[in-house]
């Protein structure tokens, strides 16, 4: 069996800081009330020249960079985002060649705010099945290009930025352990965009009707974000043998913190155990997971062996649960032979030129002792 270890993470949010107080001034809304609704104080908002592509290969590089991995060596990069600079191509190839990966296949996959725990199941797949080695999963999303300024049900709530992990192929009993995967299709409308796709491409009668921005009918999500999520966190614990006690941390997507808080309230699992930071970026749909693990990591809030829940719902209608087992170590026999941990305790160019340098001494050793044995016997003569 080979595991998907999360052997490195990163994020990348954008500088502008949009506070509750700025939107106050844009919709007529108040600090408290969005507070009170959502938890959110502030989101962040990406500048003009910023686009998923650029804030995910910020993400990436600084995965990468914990998992001390060149990018040359990753060999899938997918792309969780329903916000990709283009409708053709996908972001994925474009960050691809951003990063210098160029021994990677790339693709987009959009499953709304479930869409980075879709993109861990498939690339924890890939790994499983021995196909690839190392996996970049990526969760980025511009939604603010999006939005209508002057629609105060919608604009409140999201923010823009990345998160990204290294999947690294593993002999210990690591990474995504379980998943829940699932779709409700029929409440597609509860949260959409009507125009720009193939069903009504962009046209003058497309702007006019404000079918280039985000619908969404906040009470239906809410109703399925505070019943269905925590019953597919359950049913997949229970596939993991497991019970809501033994998680050491849940990192749900942050759409709404009443919305967490009555999550957690089904599953059984105190507050404490619970990761939030919408209240600093909102809702930053398939980014808001992999944010969230890469900030929980750096507070050092889960230790190797740890399981943690992960737990994504959103657009489709889709929801994602899935139990990650936390940076266990490799067996020892494993570790010491394979050729991956071979080379990172010993840097193959540092190697060779020792080698090399090692070769000519005993060359030149070599010589010199023929030289001097022949000399010695025709002395002899
Ligand atoms: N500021 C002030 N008042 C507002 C605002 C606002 N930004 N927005 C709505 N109101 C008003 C409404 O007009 C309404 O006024 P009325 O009573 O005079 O008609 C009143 O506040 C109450 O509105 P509700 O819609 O009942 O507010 P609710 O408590 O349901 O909260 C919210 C709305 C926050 C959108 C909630 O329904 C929600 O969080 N839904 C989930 C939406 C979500 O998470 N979407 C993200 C995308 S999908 C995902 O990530 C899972």
């Amino acid at each position: 069996m080979r595991y998907a270890r999360i052997a490195g993470w990163g994020k990348y949010v954008p500088e502008r800081i949009l506070s509750n107080q700025d939107l106050e001034k844009v919709v007529e809304t108040s600090d408290e009330w969005i507070y009170s609704r959502t938890g959110i104080r502030e989101r962040r908002i990406a500048a003009p020249d910023e686009t998923v592509t650029t804030m995910a290969i910020a993400a990436s590089r600084a995965a990468l960079t914990v998992a001390c991995l060149d990018p040359t060596e990753l060999d899938l990069i997918i792309v969780g985002t329903s916000s990709s600079d283009y409708l053709v191509p996908a972001a994925a190839s474009m960050i691809q060649d951003g990063l210098g990966a160029e021994h990677a296949a790339a693709f987009d996959l959009r499953a709304g705010c479930s869409g980075f725990v879709y993109s861990l199941a498939v690339g924890t797949q890939f790994i499983a099945t021995g196909m690839y080695r190392h996996v970049l999963v990526i969760g980025a999303e511009i939604i603010s290009k999006f939005i209508d300024w002057r629609d105060r049900d919608t604009c409140i709530l999201f923010g823009d930025g990345a998160g990204a992990v290294v999947l690294q192929a593993s002999e210990a009993p690591t990474g995504m352990l379980t998943c829940n995967l699932g779709s409700n299709g029929a409440d597609y409308d509860a949260l959409f965009m009507p125009g720009g796709g193939s069903k009504h491409p962009f046209c003058q009668q497309v702007l006019d009707r404000g079918w280039h921005h985000m619908k969404m009918d906040g009470k239906r999500i809410y109703r399925f974000a505070v019943s269905t999520p925590a019953q597919v966190a359950l049913q997949a614990l229970d596939t993991a043998g497991l019970s809501p006690e033994d998680i050491a941390l849940v990192v749900p997507h942050q759409a709404n913190a009443r919305i967490t808080q009555s999550i957690c309230q089904r599953l059984g699992v105190p507050e404490e155990k619970v990761f939030v930071n919408i209240q600093r970026y909102g809702n930053t749909s398939a980014a808001s997971i992999p944010i969230a693990l890469c900030e929980a990591a750096e507070e050092g809030r889960m230790k190797p062996g740890d399981y943690i829940l992960l737990l994504g719902f959103g657009a489709g209608l889709t929801w994602a649960a899935a139990v990650v087992r936390w940076g266990v170590p490799e067996p020892l026999l494993s570790w010491l032979f394979s050729w991956d941990s071979i080379r990172e305790r010993i840097p193959v160019a540092e190697a060779t030129a020792t080698a090399r340098r090692a070769g000519v001494a005993l060359l030149a050793a070599v010589s010199a002792l023929l030289v001097a044995t022949f000399s010695w016997s025709k002395g002899r003569k």
